[in-house]
């Protein structure tokens, strides 16, 4: 099997995260911080290193700030529905997931808020000015990806982040298709939120994610729970990172998670954001060869993630990808990404696109002989 889904979740993971979670669930799964006895100690200490060692790598400074989550679309949520109040505004845009369009959209439809989409370029870049000019008075929250999961457009993170932080707004940032393989510091890029998937570049397992909240967001919980701390009071308790985490967290996924970030830091992140965009260049280079095809997003592969999309002329993305799996082993993702109004700005609404993720396991053989079963396929069942 050539794995070209990245983009969704990666895969293989490193084997230190196969071997870390293998050991701790036989050995050490206690339920950390709920107990006194040594192995729930021993289990709590290992989230509070996993903390501060995701911390560390985000240029956090304050590891209780970063809460665990089950999935970058948990991490969206709380940040959006946590800080926005009846009568705010919020600035989004077009590039969205449906984790970032959804819960926006639904308070919203209930009266709550207004929301402002902001369209990308035919590249898919946001201008930061666009983002400017629709500030308002009762404007609180811009909230948007770090690269789009379509076509893989990085977006100037820190030139809109210092324009918020100009204008004293918040920024949540969806770094679902950046974390791990760009660099992000939450306090040079002027991030007040930052979510990120566990899953993803970080090579945690499914199940893993987290959320950065600084101190000038002040997000209400929408979860109330246990916390193994402050039991005696009647509510959740106001401390970090309790507030945001009632129950007991995914702790043989969190130490996975933090030996996929271990692995990134000693290999480097500019040898895996180097190696990728290699694989990507090579990709769009040879896609760009295949007759009917049609290649979205920007040539400049230093300002793209891994996601790259196309369409061949006369078969649909579906079938494409099918034959992809079927016939040449290749897995890839069709149709709309979770990315609706995305698909729509692109002219590929509503059957969406053919996504090839690439991902730092792969090799630039793996993509010649996924370009080389494209353009089999086009020549063999192009209808035009
Ligand atoms: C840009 C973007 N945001 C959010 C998500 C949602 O992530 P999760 O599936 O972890 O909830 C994804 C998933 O692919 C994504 O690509």
């Amino acid at each position: 099997m050539i794995y070209l889904d990245n983009a969704a979740t990666s895969f293989p993971k490193p084997k230190r995260v196969y071997d870390r979670m293998n050991q701790f669930l036989r050995e050490e799964a206690a339920n950390p911080g709920r107990s006194g006895h040594r192995l729930s100690v021993a289990a709590e200490a290992q989230i509070v290193q996993a903390r501060s060692v995701l911390a560390k790598f985000f240029g956090a400074p304050e590891p209780e700030r970063i809460i665990f989550t089950l999935n970058c679309t948990d991490s969206l949520n709380i940040a959006i529905k946590g800080v926005l109040r009846d009568g705010d505004h919020a600035i989004t845009t077009v590039l969205e997931h449906n984790s970032v369009l959804r819960p926006l959209n639904a308070l919203e439809i209930a009266k709550r808020i207004t929301v402002t989409k902001i369209r990308p370029n035919a590249e898919g870049f946001i201008d930061p000015k666009d983002i400017k000019k629709a500030f308002r008075k009762n404007t609180k929250l811009i909230a948007m990806t770090h690269a789009s999961n379509v076509v893989g457009a990085v977006q100037p993170i820190l030139e809109i982040g210092r324009c918020v932080r100009e204008a004293g707004l918040l920024l949540l940032v969806d770094a679902a298709q950046t974390a791990g393989v760009v660099p992000i510091d939450v306090e040079r890029d002027f991030i007040d939120l930052l979510a990120f998937p566990g899953h993803k570049s970080l090579y945690g397992p499914t199940g893993t994610c987290g959320l950065y909240v600084s101190h000038r967001a002040k997000l209400i919980p929408w979860r109330e729970g246990g916390t193994g701390f402050d039991s005696e009071s009647q509510t959740q308790p106001e401390v970090f990172p309790f507030l945001l985490e009632g129950g007991t967290p995914n702790s043989v996924g969190i130490v996975g998670l933090r030996e996929g970030v271990e692995f990134i830091v000693q290999e480097g992140i500019s040898k895996i954001q180097t190696h990728e965009r290699r694989l990507v260049k090579a990709l769009r280079e040879g896609l760009l060869g295949v007759s009917g095809l049609k290649l979205y997003g920007t040539e400049d592969v230093a300002r793209s993630a891994a996601p790259v999309s196309f369409v061949v002329e006369g078969i649909e993305p579906q079938e494409l990808s099918l034959v992809l799996d079927q016939s040449f082993q290749i897995a890839s993702r069709a149709g709309l990404h979770c990315a609706p109004l995305m698909h729509e700005a692109l002219g590929t609404f509503p059957q969406g696109s053919v996504r090839l993720s690439p991902g730092y396991f792969n090799t630039l053989d793996e993509i010649e002989q996924a370009v080389r079963a494209v353009r089999q396929i086009q020549s063999q069942m192009a209808v035009s």
